[in-house]
């Protein structure tokens, strides 16, 4: 085996022996697969792989984007992704039916407006966990940023820091985290994916507070891989190798993930930390509110965007219960399907006090490098202002079910 590929086999160490616990024609479909060349024992019927980044052509621009519509962004991103990374960051599950709902659902909930407020400004600045925020968004922890441009996570979190939002940097990003902590003088969470071996753990959470992270999230819904078949369609397998997991040098690459995350793993990062814990792929209300019982400080409601488990309910279906439970005890975001500042009026009106964006910021990057990924959370932040100032908010504090058809 030659060196760069047995440093990438041991990069990837987690996904394959995750996977090799799985049925072959998943083997590929997860997240942390993405970047995982195939286990040949695994999945004897998948082609063999060829983790080469130098024959992965990324876009490589950077300018100012015009944005209409964030919709818009995907078809224009596909003509300049490669095919299978644009399919890696496009798709979801299975019948890919929460992917649609997540969107759907948005459009079930209606604004009231409030007319003759007496406002002529709206304010969407605001504070997450000790996070000041110039609009109520953050960049989700997405993997593989390098699969939408050169630059990669560089590239989204200074565009993220300039335009005042929060950056959530993945675990299986393609740059380390110091990198993108670098990029981003702005406020910046880290999300894991924890690994098996405590030591190993520990090390990546003190590089990650080292780096100046001030908040970790913890993704709770990617314990085994899922269904992606334009992935398996697309025999698509990541070019790219994973910035953190360090091969030889470091003991993270060796160690797999852990499968069987509990409650005292969340203890366990709290207190190695010493940093607020946030749990990603929170979907209902009992489970928030064991989170807040567990010393959480907040919960992502997601459904990682549809990638995962397919026919769950869209994550807007279930966050006004969910904000019920919680009742101020913890910050809330919320992802999945979030494309326009209406959106976001919405979800804060239901109880998050923030959203966060995956697939956009990517198409976003794609487009533009740093500068896209800018304009991407430009445009939205308008949207909510434009919605904040037709509806009659003037704080983001302001916004509640006042604002919503009853
Ligand atoms: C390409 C891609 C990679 C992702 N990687 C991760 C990841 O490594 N960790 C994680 O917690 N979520 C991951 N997600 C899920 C996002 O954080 C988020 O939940 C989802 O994208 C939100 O939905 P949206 O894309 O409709 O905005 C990923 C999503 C995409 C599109």
């Amino acid at each position: 085996m030659d060196r760069k590929r047995r440093d990438f086999l041991s990069a990837t160490a987690a996904a394959v022996t995750l996977s090799a616990a799985l049925p072959a024609k998943f083997a590929n479909a997860a997240e942390p697969l993405a970047h995982a060349p195939a286990p040949q024992a695994a999945t004897p019927q998948a082609p063999a792989a060829s983790p080469d980044s130098s024959t992965y052509a990324a876009p490589t621009e950077i300018k100012a984007i015009e944005i209409i519509n964030l919709r818009e962004l995907e078809p224009a991103a596909q003509k300049i992704i490669p095919n299978g990374g644009f399919g890696y960051i496009s798709s979801g599950a299975g019948d890919e039916w929460t992917k649609r709902e997540n969107e759907a659902a948005f459009k079930r909930v209606t604004i009231a407006p409030r007319y003759l407020s007496g406002y002529k400004d709206a304010d969407r600045s605001t504070t997450l966990l000790g996070s000041k925020l110039s609009m109520p968004v953050m960049v989700s922890a997405m993997a593989g940023h390098g699969m939408a441009h050169v630059t990669a996570e560089v590239g989204s979190a200074k565009g993220t820091s300039a335009a005042g939002a929060l950056y959530c940097a993945a675990s299986l990003s393609t740059k380390t985290l110091e990198e993108i902590a670098q990029a981003c003088p702005g406020p910046k969470w880290f999300q894991i994916y924890l690994p098996a071996d405590r030591g190993a753990a520990t090390e990546i959470l003190g590089r990650a507070k080292a780096a100046g992270y001030t908040a970790i999230v913890l993704t709770i819904d990617t314990v085994v891989p899922s269904n992606r078949e334009t992935d398996r369609r697309n025999h698509f397998r990541s070019p790219l190798p994973v910035g953190n997991f360090p091969g030889q040098n470091g003991s993270y690459g060796v160690s797999p993930m852990k499968r069987d995350l509990d409650w005292d793993d969340v203890a366990f990062i709290r207190k190695t930390t010493g940093l607020p814990v946030l749990l990603k792929g929170v979907m209902s209300p009992e489970f928030a509110v064991a989170a807040v019982e567990h010393g959480c400080a907040g919960i992502q409601v997601s459904n990682h965007g549809g990638r995962q488990l397919d026919d769950v309910s869209a994550t807007m279906t279930v966050l006004p219960r969910i904000a019920d439970a919680v009742h101020g005890r913890a910050t809330i975001l919320i992802d999945g399907g979030v494309r326009r500042g209406q959106d976001i009026f919405k979800a804060l009106a239901l109880g998050a006090n923030a959203v966060a964006v995956g697939r956009p910021v990517l198409y976003g990057l794609a487009l533009g490098g740093w500068m896209g990924v800018q304009a991407v959370l430009q445009h939205l932040d308008g949207e909510l202002e434009m919605t904040m100032r037709l509806a009659g908010a003037r704080t983001i504090a302001e916004i509640s079910k006042r604002f919503l058809t009853a």
